[in-house]
């Protein structure tokens, strides 16, 4: 049987051919701006209907494009929301946090590290169920076995969109959830292709274990042909240059955290690889528009 999914997204996204790569366009999910998360969130908003949830929680960074679509897929379906944002509230309220709200979300600043929302995440389930209520908790990023569903599928979507086997799939990496599902799916489908991750903001030892122990829950042991590439220390100064260049050369614009550090490891990968090129666009349009309004500027 088959899980339970929710449509949210226009699927199956673009795939567009540009010099020297070909762009899976996952900015174009058509799910507010939650791009490739909305892939997640189909599966994730699935299995909450599916159990009879009445309020889902989950907790982010305050850029989090994970949070703020989690809000309006929430909204979508009929659910309550509650949403742990890391740290406190600053002047200005980040764009994904606005988008949160006015999907109807409550938001509360935990006033810790983000290190310590999964666990804070659960705490307020528990005190929901307490009180009554059908919680459904997800984890950063969707980073569950079923969240990892949205990329597992994804992984097909590909398979019949490319016109070849031999490919160097680069996408960037936050959590793991998305990684972990295009491996898991690669791996279902047998597809020959080499997957790069660009880990933007947790060390690689500690990212290798979380992807590795996701797609092992989700039944795939032996995961070979993969690499992670260490950007979490990539220079800011260089993320406006290149969305610039690729903004002016094709009309596609990415953001500073995810797209332009995964812009940048794909100028890299020869000799690595010599396989045809597919950067994975995820999204985080919000954070674009700032790193245009600094670009501009
Ligand atoms: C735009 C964008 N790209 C990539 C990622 C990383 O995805 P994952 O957390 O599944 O590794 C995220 C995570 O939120 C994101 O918002």
């Amino acid at each position: 049987m088959s899980p339970p999914r929710r449509p949210l997204a226009l699927l199956p996204t673009p795939l567009q051919r540009l010099a020297g790569m070909y762009l899976k366009r996952d900015d174009l999910c058509g799910f507010g701006l939650a791009g490739a998360k909305a892939r997640a969130l189909e599966y994730l908003l699935g299995d909450a209907l599916a159990r009879g949830a009445d309020v889902l929680v989950t907790g982010g960074s305050p850029g989090s494009n994970f949070v703020a679509g989690a809000a309006l897929a929430a909204s979508v379906c009929g659910l309550d929301c509650e949403v742990l944002v890391a740290g406190t509230a600053g002047e200005q309220p980040t764009a994904t946090v606005r988008m949160a709200r006015c999907a109807g979300a409550t938001v509360h600043y935990t006033g810790a590290d983000r290190d310590a929302l999964d666990t804070l995440v659960e705490e307020r389930a528990a005190h929901l169920r307490e009180h009554g209520r059908a919680p459904y908790a997800v984890p950063r990023g969707g980073a569950t076995p079923v969240g990892a569903l949205g990329f597992a599928t994804a992984a097909e979507e590909l398979a019949a969109q490319l016109p070849f086997d031999e490919a160097a799939v680069v996408l960037p990496v936050g959590s793991g959830a998305s990684i972990a599902g295009l491996l898991a799916g690669r791996a279902a489908i047998g597809a020959g292709w080499r997957v790069y991750g660009v880990s933007v903001s947790r060390p690689l030892p500690r990212i290798r274990d979380e992807i590795l122990g996701l797609v092992a829950r989700m039944g795939h042991e032996a995961v070979t042909n993969w690499k992670l590439i260490d950007a979490t220390g990539a220079a800011g100064d260089r993320d406006g240059p290149i969305m610039l260049a690729a903004l002016r050369a094709d009309g596609v614009l990415f953001d500073a955290k995810y797209g332009t550090k995964a812009l940048a490891a794909v100028a890299r990968l020869r000799p690595d690889t010599h396989a045809p090129v597919v950067l994975w666009h995820t999204g985080g349009l919000p954070a674009a528009l700032d790193l245009l309004g600094r670009a501009a500027t």
